[in-house]
């Protein structure tokens, strides 16, 4: 694999950085990237020694991504890209996000006033109009300079010849097990015969080949997205779905857009952020909470400080509870972003933390009264509680600079593990239960146990509020140099889990490898718990911060951020696929 080979100049630079320790990571001095998965990154990197832009490799890395890693993504399911144009110096975000079909309504999810758990994360009523494929080709065709068919090749290969079972499938087929077991078609995809002749699990090393879905990806290749939207493969999921007793139509395909915004501001101690504005309510998270930080600790946050881990969560606690107030889709609802990320606001919300103890959420906003449940089912049909789930490293995240500094952050999903785990009949195509987004009713939590409000109800044509946070963080020196491309998976924990990246970077000095791998830490206002991972906290730290009020969880689940750095002064970059997970990090030599 070209990563690997070795020249005098890599040689030389490894011995380089032996002397420097703070930059551990690989240099590469073309173009660089970071997916989930080793066939998507390879998929990318095909595409920069064919000559093609970080457009072209991320479109290619999407593609494969939605054959290799069904569980969390896939051309059923929708997402958001940021794209950096070295040479204009322009950023455009692109939303692909799906909507609510037309069919949708406010309490489809309810009975008796009641959420009826399973409704909104399992099978057809589970699922909203898909936008990925609309989404991926048109970054391709605004922003590519390869042709469709040569971009899909990776992806079309993947499918035909098959990709193998590695222990992440295996923990999420396991979660999803009864769920993929319900559609006949996702079972004999995804499942395989056990001794007793029933579909299962499959055991590590199972080939998993997908030729109904490398037709579909074809046809992709041949046309672009208009069979997808209108044609065949349109009928096919509408049919699927009703079938199942969803309201897919084919009217909600013929009329789905893709949607353009202008990327969200911010900056941390000099250095420009652009990140996903709503229907993320990621982006805000990001914004408010290192602005709060930087006006709390102006001269530099101590790593791993107690006092500075409880300001961390204070802010986040605050912003989170924002997301509830205000947040859900712009094209719906008003929100009052200039006032949100206004100095004045950011500084009212950092002056408010107590420095000594923690604010109970419910006094900050009470949770609404008599929410009880969640949406998530368990096999018995009972609700399951969330903020245990065993394993959601679900959704994926896209990052790519390339070697003239054009940059791609996109995270795409199809939601919870394996989407809807409905198969479109006779497409290969895994629809996404993205709708479980919404508030199926304020208060309740939904699979990520986030409990969002009135802003964010279901309504015909709406995008359901997102976590997904892809960030292009530039060079202090030149604020149009991207520094940093970041973005994660990991549902409620994708804004902090980025946060925290950036902080490494910036406030430790950490190389990028080092920077995604640390530990993590996470509130989301409810549950009242400050979430910690097993490399979160040494025990005084904890114990310091039980002290002030924080009642901690340990989480064994969080998502693996991928991410780019360019060193703005020697121009090479380096690569980091989160050790949490099975990516890779390649790049140019
Ligand atoms: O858009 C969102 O926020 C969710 N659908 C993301 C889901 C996710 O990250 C699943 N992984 N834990």
């Amino acid at each position: 694999m070209r990563a690997h080979r070795k020249t005098w100049w890599s040689v030389a630079l490894s011995l380089l950085v032996v002397a420097m320790p703070a930059w551990a990571a690989r240099p590469y001095r073309g173009g660089a990237v970071a997916t989930a998965h080793p066939m998507a990154s390879e998929a990318a990197l095909r595409m920069l020694d064919k000559g093609g832009n970080a457009v072209d490799a991320a479109v290619a890395a999407a593609f494969t991504l939605a054959v290799v890693g069904p569980y969390h993504s896939g051309l059923g399911g929708g997402g958001f890209a940021l794209v950096h144009d070295a040479k204009t110096s322009g950023t455009q975000v692109l939303d692909f996000r799906e909507v609510a079909p037309k069919a949708a309504t406010r309490d489809m999810y309810l009975k008796d006033g009641q959420v009826v758990p399973g409704l909104s994360t399992d099978g057809a009523t589970s699922v909203a109009v898909p936008g990925a494929v609309a989404g991926y080709l048109e970054l391709l065709e605004k922003h590519g300079k390869l042709p469709r068919a040569v971009v899909l090749q990776p992806a079309i290969e993947a499918a035909r010849n098959g990709f193998w079972v590695s222990p992440k499938y295996q923990a999420l087929a396991t979660l999803r097990r009864d769920c993929l077991r319900q559609d006949p078609e996702a079972a004999r995809i995804f499942l395989a015969k056990n001794e007793q002749g029933e579909l299962d699990v499959p055991p590590i090393g199972h080939l998993v080949r997908q030729p109904e879905l490398a037709r579909t990806l074809q046809t992709l290749a041949k046309s672009g997205p208009k069979p997808f939207y209108s044609g065949p493969i349109a009928q096919a999921m509408v049919d699927t779905v009703k079938a199942g007793g969803g309201v897919l139509s084919l009217e909600d395909l013929k009329d789905f857009k893709t949607r353009a915004h202008a990327p969200l501001e911010g900056s941390y101690r000099g250095h420009r952020i652009l990140t996903m504005p709503p229907p993320s309510a990621g982006g805000l998270a990001v914004v408010q909470v290192l602005g709060a930080l930087e006006r709390l600790r102006p001269q530099g946050l101590e790593f791993r400080e107690p006092e500075t881990l409880h300001l961390y969560t204070e802010a986040v606690r605050r912003v989170y509870v924002d997301r509830v107030k205000y947040l859900g889709d712009p094209a719906f609802v008003k929100i009052p972003m200039e006032s949100l990320t206004s100095s004045g606001y950011i500084a009212d919300l950092a002056g408010s933390i107590d420095p000594k103890k923690a604010t109970p959420s419910a006094s900050l906003l009470p949770p609404v009264e008599g929410a009880s449940g969640s949406t998530l089912k368990k096999p018995d049909g009972t609700w399951y509680d969330p903020s245990s789930a065993p394993e959601k490293k679900n959704t994926t995240h896209i990052s790519i600079i390339d070697k003239n500094g054009n940059a791609v952050a996109l995270t795409t999903t199809v939601n919870y593990a394996f989407g809807s785990c409905l198969v479109a009949k006779g497409t290969g195509i895994l629809l996404n239960d993205e709708m479980d987004d919404f508030a199926a009713l304020p208060g309740v939590p939904n699979a990520y146990g986030l409990v969002t409000g009135e802003a964010n109800a279901i309504a015909p044509g709406k995008v359901p509020l997102s976590s997904m946070s892809p960030t292009l963080v530039f060079s202090k020196e030149d604020p149009k140099k991207v520094m940093l491309a970041v973005g994660s998976p990991g549902g409620s924990t994708i804004p902090t889990t980025v946060i925290q990246v950036i902080s490494n970077l910036v406030d430790h000095k950490m190389d990028v490898v080092r920077a995604v791998g640390q530990g993590r830490l996470h509130h989301q206002y409810l549950p009242d718990e400050l979430w910690v991972d097993r490399w979160g906290l040494e025990a005084a730290t904890q114990a310091a911060l039980e002290a002030k009020g924080h009642k901690i969880r340990r989480q064994e689940a969080w998502g693996d951020a991928e991410a780019v750095y360019s060193d703005p002064k020697t121009n090479l970059r380096y690569a980091a696929s989160d050790p949490r997970n099975e990516g890779a990090a390649l790049g140019q030599d």
